[in-house]
């Protein structure tokens, strides 16, 4: 039986996914922990505890390090909110074409008014736009999100050209063919009308774009943000629309700057906000632990490396949570040996300063064993698996 506890609201449609030898329990006891945004870093961890799944992508509230170093494997959800964000990213693009905010805005401020269908009219032609259809869009950056709105653009009959130096081979895979492939940020500023971010903020790209990747872009360009609100200086924007050099800054990401200024549609931060996305974190956190659990499989993982042997068959698997060092699997393989216990199968990947290795062998594990391996230096945690 394992025990899981929830630190915050987790959503049912994923807590059913656990089979029935999980069950919920107190903090201390849990093997697992599902989070949301509560914080963990002041946290005691107990010794029980093995994994920590965010449902969801930031890890800013969990100390990774620290749980590392406590042989516990954290885990988040990447990619499972992407169609919420997607379908957001084109209701920004469809806001930026036409100026329906300006015309919902109007007509609440008219609504006491008798003649407002006459006035409507008379009106109308001042929140008037284009049609996205037929449009450029560039996209930064083609992981889980930027793959769906590329893909669905084009099904808009929008142009598309995709930017992302680090494509992924699983997102190469899904992009539509008749995404236009841009080599450099360049093609894609000097082309497009529209010009959605979705890389993450790194030093690489916080300030991606500043003044001068605006001055590059063609004027009236429209561009969209909801993937952080660092990736976009936001003097730069400012004075972009406020000269109308750029049309409109949609962004997912409210701030003292930007809010209130002219051409600026901005959203609280609402991309990943839909019930289907929070069922979406919810079941693949508890896919992710169950295997982990069950199989030692990672996959996911933020403080150690990602590693998957399948579902457990072997008499027995070990998994052992160790520092990325010289010569520890030389230690694992020779202790087993002196207890002339046979290695059928193993696998060891390494991330940074942590590594993992799995090993299936067909005997029993002793507990004699069990002791001698956790004497080795370095080990952060072992399990037997039968
Ligand atoms: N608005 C929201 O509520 C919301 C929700 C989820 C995610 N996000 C944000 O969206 C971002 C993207 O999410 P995702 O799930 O698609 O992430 P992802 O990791 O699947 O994809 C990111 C992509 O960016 C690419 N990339 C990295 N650096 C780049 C660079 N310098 N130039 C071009 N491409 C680069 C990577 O190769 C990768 O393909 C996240 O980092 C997060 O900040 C926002």
């Amino acid at each position: 039986m394992y025990q899981y506890h929830c630190l915050n609201p987790i959503s049912e449609v994923g807590l059913e996914k656990f089979a029935e030898e999980y069950v919920p329990s107190s903090l201390p006891n849990a093997d697992a922990v599902l989070v949301r945004s509560a914080s963990m870093h002041e946290m005691e961890f107990s010794p029980k505890l093995k994994a920590i799944a965010r449902a969801g992508a930031g890890v800013n509230n969990i100390p990774l390090e620290k749980c590392a170093d406590a042989g516990i494997v954290v885990f988040n959800t990447p990619g499972a909110n992407a169609n919420g964000v997607k379908e957001l990213v084109i209701a920004g693009m469809l806001l930026a074409a036409r100026d329906i905010v300006g015309g919902i805005n109007w007509v609440e401020e008219h609504e006491e008014d008798g003649d407002i269908a006459k006035l409507a009219e008379k009106k109308k032609k001042e929140f008037a736009g284009h049609e996205i259809e037929g449009k450029k869009l560039g996209v930064i950056g083609l992981g889980a999100i930027g793959v769906l709105v590329a893909n669905a653009a084009t099904h808009l009959g929008m142009e598309v050209y995709g930017y992302d130096p680090y494509v992924s081979v699983d997102s190469a895979w899904r992009l539509s063919r008749n995404i236009k492939h841009a080599r450099t940020l360049d093609e894609i500023y000097k082309e497009c009308d529209y010009i959605t971010i979705h890389v993450p903020a790194t030093e690489e790209t916080k300030g991606l774009i500043g003044a001068e990747a605006i001055s590059l872009m063609k004027k009236d360009v429209v561009i969209l943000n909801f993937a952080r609100g660092v990736l976009v200086e936001q003097e730069a924007i400012v004075d972009a629309l406020v000269s109308g050099r750029v049309k409109r800054y949609v962004t997912d990401f409210p701030s003292q700057e930007i809010v209130g200024v002219k051409n600026a549609i901005v959203i609280p931060h609402l991309g990943a906000s839909t019930e289907e996305s929070e069922d979406n974190c919810a079941k693949m956190a508890v896919s992710e632990l169950m295997d982990f659990l069950e199989n030692g499989n990672i996959h996911h993982s933020v403080n150690y490396p990602d590693c998957d042997m399948g579902v457990c068959r072997a008499k027995a698997r070990v998994t052992l949570l160790h520092r990325n060092v010289p010569n520890m699997i030389g230690q694992f393989t020779a202790l087993l040996a002196e207890e002339n216990v046979n290695i059928d199968r193993m696998v060891n990947k390494s991330k940074g300063a942590y590594a993992y290795t799995i090993i299936d062998v067909n005997e029993e594990i002793s507990q004699n064993i069990v002791d001698k391996l956790t004497k080795v230096k370095d080990i952060l945690r072992i399990r037997v698996i039968v």
